[in-house]
């Protein structure tokens, strides 16, 4: 019998992340030397690893072609320079990719066969458009298993819009500013640069580096997001200001036992309590993270008042307001993406969930006065996912 492990957090890094396509930053870069990339810069920032002590490499991606396909953490372990013995897998469950590596490794952590292992995804929206050489089941349609705009996620954000009357279209634009704006701050606060993997970029300019991501647009304003377009639906509400923008880029994290880390004198960031998917109908997928957050938490057995700091996906600021709103907290509440969302940074579909990892982990050292926090995000097709971690800084006398 494997011996039960609590499984920890040790750290996460991610690339910048770029904008998707012919002008963006990494138009010139392959998919898996982002993701090659960050894993590298992961092991220089934890010189005590033993490479050949990693039990596994979960990479994930969404669409696993070209440069994203052949089994990522296999030849992404291989290019990083882990030794050959170290085996790797891909995994895809579309935006909650990476959050899927981090769950499933883990698990495997948890269970006590696995000691040490890196969790991460990428996606290079700019080479692999969403959807691109997908070949959905005429069935799906044809038996009306979902409506064919399930399959186009801004439509689906539109329904949420519909459902509920009351997320208007300015209330998602707020909601997107503000955004906007704690990403200004926290990067003007030096938040954000610390967990990134600066990244040599060529374009026809010669030889540059991606330090920092060209997503944010600070001199975001509401009548500047009033008048945008809406491009899933004439007079709709979705716009590109208060959506996730077209991505690319890469993450990576270390997950270890409580007591590899210990042996091996590695951090510990926080530590993993918990976890659950949800399903929901593919037409409001982004209604997804309520039920998987109700999941988690019974598991758990905490309530959502014991969670002192989220970390939610921005996919669509009208599918945070309804997960805020179910669970009774205001828009703008400051325990709720302190250092801003995807709406601004970006959201490289099977990548982001490490980047929530790595905020909500930075968060946990700011504030020991909190003891639990989650992350969690909406999943294409309809599906939620969410993890619930602790605060290895919790101090009980500590004050907000
Ligand atoms: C919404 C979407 C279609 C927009 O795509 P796009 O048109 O390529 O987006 P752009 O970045 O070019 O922005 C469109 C316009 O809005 C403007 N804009 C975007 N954000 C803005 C902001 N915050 N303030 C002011 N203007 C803004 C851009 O400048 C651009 O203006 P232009 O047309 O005059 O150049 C695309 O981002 C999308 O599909 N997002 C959702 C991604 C998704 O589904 N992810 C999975 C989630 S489950």
């Amino acid at each position: 019998m494997a011996e039960r492990a609590e499984v920890v957090f040790v750290d996460g890094v991610r690339t910048p992340f770029g904008r998707a396509g012919e002008k963006g930053m990494y138009w010139n870069t392959r998919a898996d030397d982002l993701v090659v990339k960050a894993m590298i810069g992961l092991m220089e920032r934890n010189p005590t690893l033993p490479g050949d002590r990693v039990d596994d490499v979960a990479i994930a991606a969404t669409t696993q072609t070209g440069d994203q396909g052949l089994t990522l953490g296999r030849t992404s372990a291989i290019l990083a320079g882990l030794p050959k013995t170290v085996p790797g897998f891909a995994i895809d469950r579309m935006c909650a990719g990476a959050m899927t590596a981090v769950t499933t490794m883990g698990s495997a952590i948890g269970f006590g066969s696995y000691e040490l292992a890196i969790a991460g995804g990428v996606e290079h929206m700019g080479r692999h458009p969403m959807g691109g050489n997908a070949d959905p089941n005429p069935r799906f349609i044809a038996e009306k298993l979902v409506s064919e705009d399930a399959l186009v996620m801004g439509a689906t954000a539109e329904r949420i819009h519909d459902r509920f009357p009351a997320y208007s279209k300015e209330r998602s634009d707020r909601y997107a500013l503000r955004s906007q704006q704690k990403v200004a701050a926290a990067y003007q606060a030096g938040k954000i640069q610390p967990d990134l993997v600066p990244i040599a970029i060529r374009s026809e300019m010669g030889w540059g580096l991606a330090d920092r991501d060209e997503a944010p647009r600070p001199e975001t304003t509401m009548e500047g997001l009033a008048n945008l377009k809406t491009p899933f639906r004439p007079h709709g509400r979705i716009t590109a200001g208060n959506a996730s923008g077209l991505n690319d880029g890469a993450t990576a994290c270390l997950l270890a036992s409580s007591s590899a880390a210990k042996e091996l004198g590695l951090g510990v960031k926080m530590k993993m309590v918990n976890f659950a998917f949800a399903g929901v109908e593919p037409e409001v997928m982004g209604l997804g993270p309520v039920p998987s957050t109700e999941k988690a938490l019974r598991k758990a057995g905490l309530s959502i008042s014991d969670i002192g700091l989220f970390e939610l996906n921005e996919a669509f600021a009208v599918q945070v307001i309804s997960f805020l709103d179910h669970f009774g907290i205001d828009d703008d509440d400051p325990r709720v993406n302190e250092y801003g969302g995807s709406i601004a940074f970006g959201h490289p579909l099977a990548s982001s969930g490490v980047r929530l990892m790595n905020q909500l982990a930075a968060q946990f050292a700011e504030h020991p006065e909190v003891r639990y926090g989650l992350t969690a995000m909406c999943i294409g097709l309809g599906q939620g996912g969410t993890v619930i971690w602790e605060n290895p800084n919790y101090d009980k006398k500590a004050k907000r």
